[in-house]
């Protein structure tokens, strides 16, 4: 039977949640990573010292196993130097969200005025604090994230010691950005490289396939996965996996979001030994995020193996990826 055994997986940008959902999808995360870094768009998104470590216990009581690290990040505002001094040991990013571009962004950044950000800006990068950014517009769909490209270029260059990642990228724009900056890298997802525009709306509307950034052409996929297939030293794994309830994805007005914790390490086997590249695969998971983030993850090794793995139709309230189907990889074994 063939084997991969994946040393300490990092899904480097999740969605936890909170409550209920929270209890159902963290231990998902935690069975399957070391470690994962976990965004704060709740609501109200998480802004103080405070939030931060009660989420962390939170997430910490929900999960089912000790050998996983929840690495928290902030909420993008304008904070001083102070406060982030304060804050530094226990967080690992701070996310920046453009206002009203994705869920519960509604308090994001309004105008990337560079001056009102400089001090924030500043600070982190003194401090070593990674700038985590959703970087799309309010422009016309296909076009957000192309468009927020020369937001990239404006931080990159005006921070140039600031570590700034650029996640869940779609577009073969911004690929081609990660050349031309050394302060930037990427998280890519593990749908974005398997999914285009029409998996989600070419024929009848998938709404589970239905995300933020959404799905690109046939060319921006590729040109995602030849940078993820290669390990690129600048991209990591981040599912962007996010828990919606079946029945706000299934309504008129469906929120953003693929569910893809429970099935993405068998999903990314799939892929890589597809191309042949299932030796990059441990780079692409762990080894890239560990040396970008600095981090030093929790002791854990993942076996998969190849054998039928049945997709079920809803983890609690939550229809994932490709329910009901069969994936030809499945976890053997955690140790
Ligand atoms: O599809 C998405 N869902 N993209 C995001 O940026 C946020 C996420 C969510 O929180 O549901
Ligand atoms: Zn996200």
């Amino acid at each position: 039977m063939k084997t991969i055994t994946l040393t300490m997986p990092l899904d480097m940008h999740v969605h936890l949640r909170d409550g209920e959902m929270l209890e159902t999808v963290a231990p998902l995360t935690s069975y399957s990573f070391s470690g994962a870094l976990v965004m704060p768009n709740l609501v109200p998104p998480v802004t103080t010292l405070e939030a931060v470590k009660s989420y962390r216990s939170r997430i910490k009581k929900a999960m089912e196993s000790d050998d996983f690290e929840p690495y928290m990040t902030l909420f993008y505002q304008n904070y001083s130097r102070t406060f982030l001094e304060s804050v530094q040991d226990d967080i690992t990013a701070i996310k920046l969200y453009p206002s009203g571009v994705t869920t519960n962004s509604e308090g994001g950044v309004s105008s990337f005025d560079i001056e009102s950000m400089r001090e924030t800006l500043e600070a982190m990068s003194d401090l070593g604090i990674v700038l985590s950014v959703h970087g799309e517009t309010n422009g016309f769909v296909m076009d957000r994230e192309a468009e927020f490209m020369s937001v990239y270029e404006m931080l990159a260059s005006n921070f140039p010691k600031l570590k700034i990642v650029m996640e869940h990228i779609t577009t073969a724009e911004a690929v081609e950005m990660l050349d031309r900056y050394d302060n930037l890298y990427a998280t890519i997802t593990v749908h974005h490289l398997m999914i285009t525009l029409d998996d989600v709306a070419g024929g009848m509307l998938r709404p589970h396939l239905f995300c933020k950034p959404i799905a690109k052409r046939p060319h921006d996929r590729a040109a995602l996965l030849n940078v993820a297939l290669a390990a690129h030293p600048k991209v990591m794994f981040g599912s962007d996996s996010a828990p919606h309830p079946k029945h706000t994805k299934e309504s008129c007005g469906c929120g953003a979001g693929v569910f893809t914790a429970p099935i993405a390490l068998q999903l990314l086997c799939e892929i890589f030994e597809a191309h042949d590249k299932l030796d990059n695969l441990q780079a692409f998971v762990s080894d890239n995020a560990q040396r970008i983030y600095g981090i030093c993850a929790e002791y854990k090794e993942v076996v998969l193996e190849k054998r039928d793995f049945h997709v079920p139709e809803l983890y609690g309230s939550v229809v994932p990826m490709r329910a009901g189907e069969i994936l030809t990889w499945s976890i053997e074994r955690v140790d």
